[in-house]
């Protein structure tokens, strides 16, 4: 039995050989894209990358990425990445995503839409029939008005929760708004649930990734295993 840990490093690994040299490359957040982070690191340390500039989806990964010396640059001076390697919380069969367990959803959809390529690594007990069955729905909303949104929210059949730290606080996300974990059970219709949350004023961003994942790379115990989007 492979521990979870292992499978996730085994995906991400497996996905930094879609890296290469000269590449713009966008860092997702979570416990299995920082395996990723690590091995580009390592590779430009030995020499087998180079000119590799990262975009960093949060805070916590520039500076993790600083400390490991990958050389950063911006979506203003790179709007457009050749490759992304992202974790997600839940993936369909379609390869459509929950994100946002970390809380850096929306500059990882930022940094998704930007991608000409966008690797998803997982460990298998991230695949899931339908979006909602596992995970609660992160969706990001302004501090000004929370409550109204929590309303908003259940109208559309939601059971919305506000995200806390360990110490009972609010989370605030890196541009200073609040999370509502919101779960809705297995969503039928992602993209018409993705455009009333995207109507609403006051939601910021919701953690529905539809149409972004090229591939996804899934670390199980009987291997690892690369899915590919079918395009329609
Ligand atoms: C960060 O906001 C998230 O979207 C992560 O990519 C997602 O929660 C997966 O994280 P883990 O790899 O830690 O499970």
């Amino acid at each position: 039995m492979i521990d979870v840990t292992q499978l996730k490093q085994q995906a991400a690994e497996k996905a930094v050989e879609f890296v290469e040299s000269g590449m713009v490359v966008g860092l997702g957040h979570g416990s299995t894209a920082i395996f990723a982070v690590q091995r580009i690191a390592h590779l430009i340390k030995t020499g087998q990358l180079h000119d590799i500039l990262g975009i960093p989806a949060s805070r916590h990964i520039e500076a993790e990425a600083r400390r490991l010396g990958i050389p950063l640059t911006t979506l203003d001076a790179h709007p457009a990445i050749d490759l992304t390697i992202d974790g997600a919380d839940e993936v369909d069969p379609q390869l459509n995503l929950i994100k946002g367990g970390g809380g850096a959803l929306l500059r990882e959809k930022m940094v998704a839409q930007a991608s000409r390529r966008e690797i998803i690594v997982v460990d298998e007990s991230k695949l899931s029939p339908a979006l909602g069955t596992r995970w609660a729905l992160p969706i990001e909303v302004v501090e000004f008005g929370w409550g109204a949104q929590v309303v908003y929210l259940r109208s559309l059949g939601g059971e919305p929760a506000l995200r806390r730290k360990e110490d009972d606080t609010p989370f605030y996300t890196d541009q200073g708004n609040l999370i509502l974990d919101t779960r809705f059970g297995p969503i039928t219709d992602p993209a018409a649930l993705a455009a009333r949350l995207e109507s609403r004023a006051g939601i910021v961003e919701h953690g529905l990734f539809l149409d972004l994942a090229t591939d996804v790379i899934v670390g199980g115990q009987d291997g690892l295993r690369h899915l590919r989007r079918q395009e329609s």
